[in-house]
């Protein structure tokens, strides 16, 4: 029997990859306190249902950079998930084209984009870029997406370092992949993965490469450190952001924004749209939840900017929690993983399928039948200790801080500022 919701299709995962691999997809950093917050956050907002209003048509349908979409959902961009399944950016693609949303390309996937849009024809394909140390290789990367058609750019602001995953490293699953008994072990047993996806890589096209790294330096996955010029830049500051737009006439993202003042900055340099996003919890452990940064953010530059939002959807109504606090759409990480895992476009499909379905449900219970309509209106009061302590993290930089100081302070303040919320999305 098909698995009926995302976690049946982890256990899928799980049971198909090997350990390394799944552990790589599945985890998060160091104590992964982060994976936590980012549940229970999530878990504390409580939607508030609307009765007797006629939701017998509900319409999931919205525009992301007047591009329409048949949900507010975009695949979002996941290194090497073509390891998961044979040639599974492709799947991914294929699934979300399908399904009427785009797919993200990440820097660090095994196919290329050249590849990717021949196998995936008329899929609505965004690039995500990891600014390299050697500018001159990422402007070439560039104009490979250029030439590809891509429209939307997303540049990934939050990885200025190396996140600490202990068990990538005690896995084998580091960059390089270290060879080990354990490792060699781990594959064995997990037959299906061996034959379906590493052999049949193996036979075609040789060991999986990152296939965006410029062709003298194309560097095995399993073989010696990334080449220095390759690695993801520790030094881009908001003129390197700039200089970016300038390049780059596009729609331009930029993903893992999580403070109001960085928000701002990004507007400020020419920025389309933010991700608000913890990465899924796997860099900083002890960053906050984006939901709830996300409401502050929404509030105050909602109508400068698109903001969408991603991080532990799991469920249809975690998407809706999303776009209440203020997200034009939400970003899929590893939920589409997992079903690609367990059954390749079939598997994404099914996810993509189920989170629908969920949406759908939490629609008409919220009283609500158009999904872009979703609004702070359908959000109960958070607690008020929870409030504080989200809104004092901001006021220590945020120049509007008397406003967050009233709305935190005061339930019905918070009320105010969610009907000006309301009022400003539905411009
Ligand atoms: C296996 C994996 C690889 C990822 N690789 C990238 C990447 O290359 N670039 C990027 O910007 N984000 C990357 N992310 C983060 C996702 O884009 C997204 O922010 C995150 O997965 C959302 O959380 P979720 O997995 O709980 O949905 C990756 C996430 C996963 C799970």
């Amino acid at each position: 029997m098909r698995p009926m919701n995302i976690e049946g299709y982890r256990q899928l995962a799980r049971r198909r990859l090997p350990r390394g691999v799944f552990e790589y997809v599945d985890r998060g950093t160091e104590d992964e306190v982060g994976m936590g917050a980012l549940r229970a956050s999530l878990d504390s907002v409580k939607l508030a249902q609307k009765v007797f209003v006629d939701v017998s048509r509900i319409d999931l349908s919205t525009k992301v950079f007047d591009n329409p979409q048949a949900m507010p959902v975009i695949a979002a961009p996941t290194a090497m998930a073509g390891l998961l399944w044979h040639d599974g950016e492709v799947k991914l693609a294929r699934a979300a084209k399908a399904a009427g949303i785009p797919f993200c390309i990440s820097t660090q996937s095994v196919t290329s984009i050249e590849d990717i849009a021949a196998g995936a024809p008329g899929a609505d394909l965004w690039f995500q870029l990891y600014v390299w140390e050697n500018r001159r290789f990422t402007e070439q990367l560039l104009d490979r997406v250029r030439t590809a058609g891509v429209e939307t750019l997303v540049v990934t602001a939050d990885t200025p370092a190396s996140p600490k995953k202990e068990w990538n490293t005690r896995n084998g699953f580091g960059i390089p992949i270290t060879p080990s008994l354990r490792g060699a072990i781990d594959v064995a047993i997990h037959p299906r993965w061996l034959l379906g996806v590493l052999l049949r890589y193996w036979s075609r096209t040789g060991v999986p490469t990152y296939a965006h790294y410029p062709p003298e330096f194309k560097t095995r996955i399993t073989r010696s450190a990334v080449n220095s010029d390759l690695r993801i830049t520790r030094s881009m500051n908001w003129a390197d952001l700039r200089e970016l737009r300038r390049q780059w006439k596009g729609k331009l993202v930029v993903k893992g924004i999580l403070r109001l003042d960085d928000a701002r900055r990004a507007s400020e340099c020419g920025a389309d749209g933010i991700v608000v996003s913890s990465h899924g919890a796997r860099n900083l452990d002890s960053a906050p939840a984006p939901i709830d940064v996300l409401p502050a953010i929404a509030d105050h530059l909602g109508s400068r900017l698109t903001i969408l939002a991603d991080s532990g959807v799991r469920r249809g109504s975690d998407i809706a929690k999303y776009l209440a606090n203020g997200a034009k759409a939400v970003m899929l990480g590893r939920a589409l993983l997992y079903g690609t895992a367990a059954r390749g476009e079939q598997g994404a499909a099914d996810v993509l399928a189920i989170l629908r379905d969920e949406l759908e449900r939490t629609l008409g219970f919220l009283g609500e039948p158009q999904a872009r309509k979703l609004s702070s209106d359908c959000l109960v009061p958070r607690p008020l200790a929870h409030a504080n302590s989200v809104a004092g993290g901001f006021a220590a930089r945020d120049p509007d801080r008397r406003e967050h100081d009233d709305e935190a302070a005061d339930p019905a303040g918070r009320r105010r500022g969610a009907s000006r919320r309301h009022a400003l999305r539905r411009r």
